[in-house]
């Protein structure tokens, strides 16, 4: 099983080539995940105050900025050091985004950079319930976020100090899982959708794509003999790399590692170049109907 697609970049800002350009779209859309062992987000020297978990506040897994309007939450941080985690976390969101931009001009008219996220913390020996664990594989989904079809695309920067890598396992194409796992997935009452969003608990209605992707999302983490059986490897990003891929389609888990930048992007299926290849696509197929 080929996961990755590796290309060379080693600097944020640089201009893509059009055959580059390409294979990244057509890498990424197929469900690979593209990976820049040359591209480190370097950290400044009055940064490294922010390589310890204790920037988190209680509870929190990691720290996320709205590039909307600079806002953080999650931290616990004091005095001169939150200006600095802020300036961190803006300047990984607009690297992020020019690179996406660059690599990707078509998906320019609908890209939306998202929230940016901080993970200090070391996965490995968290406690989680099964559907917060993403150490077992799954598709993102978000329970309060419908996404209407839209796509998530996510950067990550493993920025650890010493060698840690972030390890991730990768699993099998979002077909395959779909096939399998649809069955196990119960469909909401038609009120269902209405009444979350009313009462706040969602972020708008979910349409029946949200509720099916977050169905899958639950149904294979909960699925131990799913976790233990599907096609899967092992990948490992060292300190200093950067890798990107769209978590609405790739089945991964994370399994160890500390420090990783996170940035998230949403654009819509018509932009890409195989627009069929997205989940909302592949769904409809087997489900035969419309879901947004
Ligand atoms: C995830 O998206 O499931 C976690 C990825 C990571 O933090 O490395
Ligand atoms: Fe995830």
């Amino acid at each position: 099983m080929d996961v990755l697609t590796t290309l060379d970049l080693a600097e944020w800002n640089v201009a893509v080539p059009q055959n580059l350009r390409n294979d990244a779209a057509a890498a990424i859309e197929s469900g690979k995940v593209l990976y820049f062992p040359k591209l480190r987000f370097a950290l400044n020297r009055d940064e490294d105050v922010l390589l310890s978990p204790t920037v988190l506040g209680g509870g929190d897994k990691n720290v996320s900025y709205d590039p909307a309007n600079g806002k953080i939450k999650g931290a616990v941080v004091e005095g001169t050091t939150a200006p600095i985690l802020r300036a961190m976390m803006r300047r990984y969101s607009d690297y992020a985004t020019r690179l996406v931009r660059e690599i990707f001009p078509a998906y320019a008219p609908t890209l939306e950079t998202a929230r940016t996220s901080y993970r200090p913390a070391e996965i490995a020996g968290r406690k989680y319930t099964p559907t917060k664990d993403d150490t077992r594989l799954h598709v993102d989904a978000f329970p309060t976020r419908p996404v209407h079809g839209r796509r998530i695309m996510r950067v990550f920067s493993n920025i650890n100090p010493g060698d840690a890598p972030r390890v991730w396992k990768v699993g099998e194409p979002f077909p395959d899982m779909a096939k399998k796992m649809l069955p196990q997935v119960k469909r909401p009452m038609a009120i269902m959708p209405l009444l979350l969003a009313a009462t706040g608990s969602t972020r708008g209605v979910r349409s029946r794509y949200d509720s099916l992707m977050l169905g899958l999302h639950d149904a294979a983490k909960f699925d131990e003999t799913y976790q233990r059986t599907s096609p899967q490897k092992q990948v490992e990003f060292p300190a200093g790399t950067t890798w990107m891929c769209f978590t609405d389609q790739v089945m991964h888990a994370a399994l160890s590692g500390q420090f990783v930048l996170e940035q998230t992007f949403h654009l819509d299926a018509e932009a890409m170049t195989i627009p069929e290849s997205a989940p909302v696509r592949v769904l409809e197929k087997l489900e035969g109907r419309a879901l947004v």
